[in-house]
């Protein structure tokens, strides 16, 4: 399945540099460890489990699973019966044991430039051990789930790892999705308590995350589950002796007009809890399959899915990734542009650099704030060794030319990586080459919030790359390509991406619902997961992700079901129908073409449009916002009435070629559709 050598030809080779030190050294060495890792994980990932603290060891096999519907459950265990506890992993240890205590865990960066300040492994243990007690307080104990909405600041690493010291399970929001998202997410994993943040600034714009939080509690009370507590952070309106660890006065992020609206029977300070707290706490002991944090992710049916992790296999997992795909070396200065509200932010930003006991920046703002230059500033600025965005961002930053890059020297930058969605070769190149100057590979790094970390991805010093490809598999990784009838392709093909064994990272269920677990990734393929993605497999044996094959879409690496904004365009009593499709975008990737039909007497107008842009923004967030909306008075349907998307994406994208339309019921429809095309985004 992976070539015996190397390819010598139309590849970028990873430095001669890096090859010296690497924990992957060359290709051979690879594909040696590869095959050891599928053939005995139980050794392979045994070994691991070394480098970690395990109060019990596990009693069963290492991992323990069922992938086939026919037989039974299905079911992913990694050393149960092992105990442990991921923050005494991620901070005892490296304070005690490693003699990590005094190394900086977290650089953070504000949204303003020269907003800064640092945290070391031993304030943050500190400071983890206080909030758990604060937790441990409001009454939160061991299996509890408890919401987390807010903005990139350390607090937010001190929340998580709180929870996990304790045994509770940690929902983190994205602070861009909107009250109702938070609403919907709190309902559905039953959290007890919200954590959130007065308000942040992204760029210029103020986010009112207590008036957001507010509004979320208010529904949840209004649909009979009243959130009992919510404790806020000052971030903006921290009086100066509560800030920890600044190296900077925090003037420019002071914000007097902020609105903060305050329930005495619900709301609690973060700071004045802080206060007395102990910081001395007793890590709980977790069997290794005790659940340690869910995240949703869109699900095809436009209800987002509970993706539940737990303990000690996405500890492992997330650890091994971090250190073999970038390398990790203890001077390193690591950077992951992502938000921890996804899952780039809690494996590759939390998790995973932790373990290791390594370094990171934690950057609140945006690429383009004050400028495009931004980036490239914080490279230089903290000696970045590791980069890690999203293809979106490079793409974007691209289209400013190389003069704000060129402005920085990043002679710090040793390796680029990329997620979130395939990246276009023109894109790779310029990463390579210009932000890169042709010393740093870069690793395209295929993976899901299902699957915890990596899957398919280049090691920086072992893959000879191709851009636009991400790749082989990662260690204890299967990949196959099936096509429509199940069968596995040998050779260069295209068809699904699916896996044929678990690793230790993937997920477990879907929260609160097995079943939904079941029949979204084990059901089409019996014996299989199946990730939703198209893969094509080349002559070297290279995979090349080609995108979705769902009713999903990605829009700037983030996932959206076509359904979830239907249905929030749906609730606008203007609308009686909507068809939402994906339309490819130079820097987003893709963007959202939304059909919508009105009701009888309604006319369309751009107030009516503006309106219809707000329902989505409010009812899933900003990210969700449709590009283009088209006044569609007829769908084009099948006689059974199933609206026809792959006649609605040609029109979309204005191309004339439809292919066999014979199923359509009426197909005047289509005539009429593209004479009102959107030509311009609203
Ligand atoms: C897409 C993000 C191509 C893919 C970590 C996947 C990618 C979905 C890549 C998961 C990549 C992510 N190349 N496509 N390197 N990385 N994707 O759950 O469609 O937010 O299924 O996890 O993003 O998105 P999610």
């Amino acid at each position: 399945m992976i070539p015996d050598k190397a390819p010598k030809e139309d590849v970028f080779l990873g430095s001669e540099d890096l090859k010296k030190e690497a924990h992957v050294p060359s290709f051979d060495k690879y594909k040696e460890l590869y095959i050891h890792s599928v053939e005995n994980p139980g050794e392979f990932w045994g070994d691991v489990a070394k480098d970690f603290f395990w109060r019990n060891k596990h009693t069963g096999q290492f991992l323990d699973y069922n992938f086939d519907v026919t037989k039974g459950e299905i079911f992913i265990k990694c050393m149960e019966g092992a105990t442990t506890n991921i923050c005494y992993n991620l901070l005892d240890r490296n304070v005690h044991e490693k003699k990590l205590a005094d190394k900086i865990a977290f650089l953070w960066e504000g949204n303003e430039p020269g907003d800064e300040l640092t945290v070391t492994y031993r304030e943050l243990l500190q400071r983890v051990c206080q909030f758990a007690n604060v937790l441990k307080s409001q009454g939160v104990k061991k299996g509890d789930r408890v919401s987390i909405y807010m903005p990139m600041v350390v607090e937010l690493v001190v929340a998580m790892l709180a929870c996990a010291r304790i045994g509770a399970v940690h929902s983190v929001v994205f602070a861009g999705f909107s009250a109702e998202s938070l609403c919907e997410r709190i309902i559905d994993s039953q959290c007890s308590l919200l954590i959130t943040a007065d308000g942040f600034y992204r760029g210029d714009k103020l986010i009112n995350l207590k008036l957001l939080s507010d509004e979320a509690l208010q529904k949840c009370k209004d649909k009979g589950f009243p959130v009992k507590k919510c404790i806020m952070l000052k971030h903006l309106s921290k009086e100066p002796e509560e800030i920890v660890g600044s190296r900077s006065p925090p003037a420019k992020r002071s914000c007097p007009d902020l609105e903060i609206p305050w329930n005495p029977e619900v709301d609690l300070c973060w700071h004045t809890l802080i206060k007395g707290a102990s910081d001395d706490c007793e890590p709980v002991w977790c069997d290794s399959e005790d659940p340690l944090f869910i995240l949703y992710t869109s699900g095809s049916t436009g209800k987002p899915k509970g993706v539940l992790h737990t303990v000690s296999g996405y500890m492992l997992y997330t650890a091994i990734t971090f250190k073999l795909v970038f390398d990790y070396q203890p001077d390193d200065i690591y950077w992951c542009t992502a938000d921890i509200g996804w899952i780039t932010g809690h494996s590759y930003i939390t998790y995973g650099p932790m373990a290791l006991g390594a370094t990171s920046v934690l950057f609140e703002g945006l690429p383009t704030y004050p400028d495009v230059s931004r980036m490239w500033e914080i490279v230089d600025k903290y000696h970045v060794t590791k980069f890690y965005t999203a293809p979106t961002a490079i793409r974007l930053l691209m289209k400013f030319g190389n003069e704000p890059v060129q402005k920085y020297k990043r002679k710090s930058l040793k390796i680029l990586g990329t997620v979130g969605e395939p990246i276009n070769p023109e894109a790779w190149q310029w990463y390579y080459n210009v932000v890169g100057e042709k010393r740093c590979p870069v690793v395209d790094t295929f993976w899901q919030t299902e699957t915890g970390g990596h899957v398919l991805t280049p090691l920086p010093a072992a893959t000879p790359m191709k851009p636009g490809s991400a790749t082989f598999p990662f260690f204890g990784v299967v990949p196959a390509i099936l096509n429509e009838s199940g069968e596995e392709l040998e050779g260069p093909s295209e068809g699904y991406l699916v896996f044929k064994q678990p690793w230790p990272g993937m997920m477990r269920t879907v929260y609160g619902n097995h079943q939904r677990f079941e029949t979204t990734y084990f059901k089409k393929f019996p014996g299989y997961y199946v990730t939703g993605d198209g893969c094509r497999r080349d002559k070297d044996g290279y995979y090349w992700i080609t995108g979705r094959i769902d009713d999903m879409l990605n829009v700037s690496g983030h996932l959206l079901s076509t359904a979830e904004v239907e249905s929030a365009l749906v609730e606008h009593k203007a609308v009686a129908e909507a068809a939402v499709v994906s339309r490819p975008h130079p820097v987003k990737g893709e963007s959202l073409y939304c059909f919508v039909t009105l009701n009888d007497g309604v006319s369309y107008n751009q107030t009516l449009e503006a309106e219809l842009k707000k329902q989505v923004r409010e009812k899933i967030g900003a990210i969700a916002t449709p590009d283009y909306i088209q006044n569609a008075p007829g769908l084009p349907k099948t006689r059974s009435g199933k609206i026809m998307r792959r006649v609605l994406r040609k029109v979309a994208c204005n191309e004339k070629d439809l292919g066999d339309i014979s199923t359509l019921a009426d197909s005047s429809v289509v005539e009429q559709l593209f004479q009102n095309r959107c030509c311009t985004a609203v």
